[in-house]
């Protein structure tokens, strides 16, 4: 496999990041605003690095049907206060107890155990607020803007990414089986991920046959994600990272190179992308940012 990444696709997603993270900076309560040790906290992850991803693919799903990015903005931005958060309590203690995220001590480690789970639930609450301002996403219909915050919504729930963190909490060092650990993977990761996308082809103006093509494409997408981030904590450097590896074997993780091994592991990512690809097959050219950044997903190595 070509493992280069493309130096017009690193161009793009720095673009992009940089385009969510001025609206960011820009829509989260500052540092000085009371309680500081709050903001101070919830900015500390943000802006702690982070590629983006999930806004990016908002940014992107609104332009492969047609919308424009700046005019979804806002909902990509709460999608990385949603990650973000999950983020931050999925460092904690009581969960994967990690020391290090996005090259920088984690939020429990800087603020206390209070004030990251506190940062963690006003970074949740932020997203919603943004998503339901009404001097924001003015290009957008209110009714498709309730059905991407409802989209939204049910990913970040317990039917989606707090039920995989559930089931992955409750199965380390348990016996896997395929079914429950595509389950964990599809919702602790899968589910924003294809929130990110649906959100984006939502606000965007999807008609009916793009919205369910992208859903697809998100789903496969999503799956492949995780699946990479295990093989990360296999085979990855702390360095590109930002975060512990060879955790999850100690920790005794539910993961796809645990259950497959390495290569199976590899190869069902690949045939995953390939699979979002063929979903989004009669996208025009539009939808190259979506295509691009699938196979950015398998060379990823952070
Ligand atoms: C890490 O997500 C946690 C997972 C859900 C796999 P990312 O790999 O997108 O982390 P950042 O946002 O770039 O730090
Ligand atoms: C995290 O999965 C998923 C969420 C944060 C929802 P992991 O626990 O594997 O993520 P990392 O490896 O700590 O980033
Ligand atoms: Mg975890
Ligand atoms: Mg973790
Ligand atoms: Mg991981």
């Amino acid at each position: 496999m070509q493992k280069r990444i493309d130096l017009n696709l690193l161009k793009y997603l720095e673009r992009r990041r940089s385009m969510v993270d001025r609206a960011l900076k820009r829509w989260i309560p500052g540092e000085n605003e009371f309680p500081r040790e709050v903001h101070k906290a919830m900015r500390y992850s943000l802006f702690a690095g982070g590629k983006r991803i999930r806004p990016i693919l908002t940014l992107a799903a609104a332009e492969a049907v047609g919308g424009r990015a700046a005019d979804v903005l806002p909902a990509a931005c709460s999608l990385e206060l949603i990650h973000t958060y999950s983020l931050i309590h999925d460092d904690l203690p009581a969960m994967d107890n990690d020391d290090l995220r996005r090259g920088k001590p984690t939020s429990h480690k800087i603020f206390g155990e209070a004030l990251a789970i506190l940062a963690g639930d006003a970074l949740l609450t932020e997203a919603f607020h943004l998503l339901t301002r009404a001097d924001l996403m003015k290009n957008v219909s209110p009714r498709r803007r309730l059905q991407a915050t409802c989209q939204i919504a049910r990913a970040a729930g317990s039917l989606g990414m707090v039920g995989g963190q559930v089931m992955d909490i409750l199965s380390e060092g348990k016996e896997m089986e395929r079914h429950l650990l595509e389950y964990i993977h599809s919702h602790k990761t899968g589910a924003l991920i294809t929130a990110s996308v649906c959100a984006g082809a939502i606000a965007g103006g999807a008609a009916a046959r793009q919205y369910k093509a992208l859903n697809g494409y998100g789903e496969k997408l999503g799956l492949a994600f995780q699946i990479i981030d295990d093989l990360l904590d296999v085979q990855g450097d702390v360095s590109k990272l930002g975060k512990a590896v060879r955790k999850d074997n100690i920790q005794k993780k539910a993961t796809y190179p645990a259950l497959l091994g390495i290569s199976s592991s590899h190869r069902l990512a690949e045939s995953l992308v390939e699979e979002a690809l063929a979903c989004i097959e009669s996208f025009n050219q539009r939808a190259n940012p979506l295509r691009e950044i699938a196979q950015f997903i398998l060379k990823r190595t952070n």
